[in-house]
């Protein structure tokens, strides 16, 4: 039998996903435009993804079947703002609809308001780096806002640690996220810039939603010797972000993996190892280390101060369901561990829903549930059901340590 431990009250449990993983035809991104270029790097494009603009009232109706209570999306600002200044009423209208769409269900929407993707405009105009650009996002954010009045829980922007990194349209054609090596700190403050711009606007016209953000947490580990050095790499790569959301209402934590540093032969001298032979790998080509979510729930707390924080994403790329099960009793067990020593979690959202768009491939399958790429049928796997479980039971799986 499981150990287990309740769920503090209100604990909420879930399943994210993100418009351009899902949606379909969202040929007004820059993304869109970089997956169908002629020198495109990437292995596929996105093309008609779930067909979940059409198809999202199946997809909430299965998440609630299922015993879970909250769903993540995002909304697709190259949508509500095709051109800039321009306000597509028709696209607020739909997303709208799948509010109420969750709402009919019971399940309480988590709006996500940038996930990765932005108009063609918004980088024909120089993109973040733009002298206006956190004002045209929050601008953005306030349209966003007359559709969310009755949202509790709003992310502005998802892992802007990673929108530094991310090259063109794709995180994972085969080298793994944790591998780039380039950071740019006027990005990371012109994003910073757009975050707080939003939480401005956020806490003007939405008072009583919990506004936050969203960071990929990296765990970041050091080959003894190379504390220093690991300090440094993590600095632009994650601790600035976490900074960021201290005046926050809460912080996303997104876990899937941990990134070793030690000796490099490059000019820096250091960086991240390269996995030994033999190490278990995900369809991502990542580590297979579900303690990952307990370290990044313990280093959130620590550098945010103590925030409220939402684990956000956390899953597994695989084509195997019963490891996605054992890894995520893994991830939970973490979790536990992590809360029994005082980390204030609210709630635990699960990547993904649906087998999506990995970002330049439909191959790494995270999803709860299968989707046919031809008919777009939806086939819940068992991991579905057993997630909805520990939420109707109200318990977290614990490793009978902590
Ligand atoms: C992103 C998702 C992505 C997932 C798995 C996160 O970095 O927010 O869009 O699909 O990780 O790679």
């Amino acid at each position: 039998m499981t150990d287990t431990v309740p769920a503090p009250a209100g604990f909420f449990w879930g399943a994210a996903t993100a418009a351009h993983q899902t949606e379909g035809g969202n040929w007004n991104t820059a993304h869109w435009a970089d997956e169908y270029h002629p020198q495109a790097t990437v292995r596929e494009p996105s093309g008609d993804a779930c067909d979940s603009y059409h198809r999202f009232g199946e997809d909430i109706a299965l998440l609630a079947a299922a015993g879970l209570d909250t769903y993540r999306f995002s909304i697709e600002w190259a949508r509500i703002e095709p051109e800039e200044g321009v306000i597509s009423l028709a696209q607020l209208a739909h997303y709208r609809r799948m509010i109420d769409t969750c709402r009919a269900h019971g399940v309480e929407p988590m709006i996500t308001l940038h996930h990765f993707t932005f108009p063609r405009w918004w980088r024909a105009r120089g993109g973040w780096k733009a002298a206006d650009s956190a004002t045209v996002f929050a601008n953005y954010v306030r349209v966003a806002c007359d559709i969310l009045h009755d949202v509790s829980w709003i992310v502005t922007i998802n892992e802007p640690n990673m929108l530094l990194v991310n090259r063109e349209s794709t995180i994972d054609t085969g080298v793994g996220l944790n591998t780039h090596d380039e950071t740019d700190e006027v990005l990371a403050r012109a994003i910073a810039a757009a975050h707080h711009a939003a939480m401005a606007v956020i806490r003007e016209e939405l008072p009583g939603a919990k506004a936050g953000w969203t960071v990929a947490n990296q765990v970041f580990q050091a080959v003894p010797g190379w504390e220093a050095q690991r300090d440094l790499w993590q600095y632009w790569r994650e601790d600035f972000f976490l900074e960021q959301a201290r005046g926050d209402d809460f912080i996303g934590v997104q876990s899937y993996l941990r990134t070793i540093i030690g000796p490099t032969d490059d000019e820096r001298g250091y960086g991240p190892q390269d996995w030994p032979e033999g190490t278990r790998r995900t369809l991502t080509s990542w580590e297979y280390y579900p303690e990952a979510l307990g370290h990044a729930l313990r280093h959130t707390q620590d550098v945010t101060g103590g925030i409220p924080m939402v684990v956000t994403e956390n899953g597994i790329a695989t084509a195997d369901d019963a490891e996605r099960i054992a890894y995520t009793t893994g991830a939970l067990q973490a979790m536990a561990s992590a809360m029994g020593d005082g980390a204030d979690v609210r709630g635990y959202l699960h990547w993904s829903l649906l087998d999506n768009y990995e970002w330049g491939s439909f191959e790494p399958t995270f999803g709860l549930i299968a989707v046919d790429r031809v008919t777009f049928e939806r086939t819940p796997k068992p991991s579905l059901a057993w997630l909805g479980g520990w939420a109707r039971s109200a318990a977290i799986p614990t490793s009978g340590r902590s």
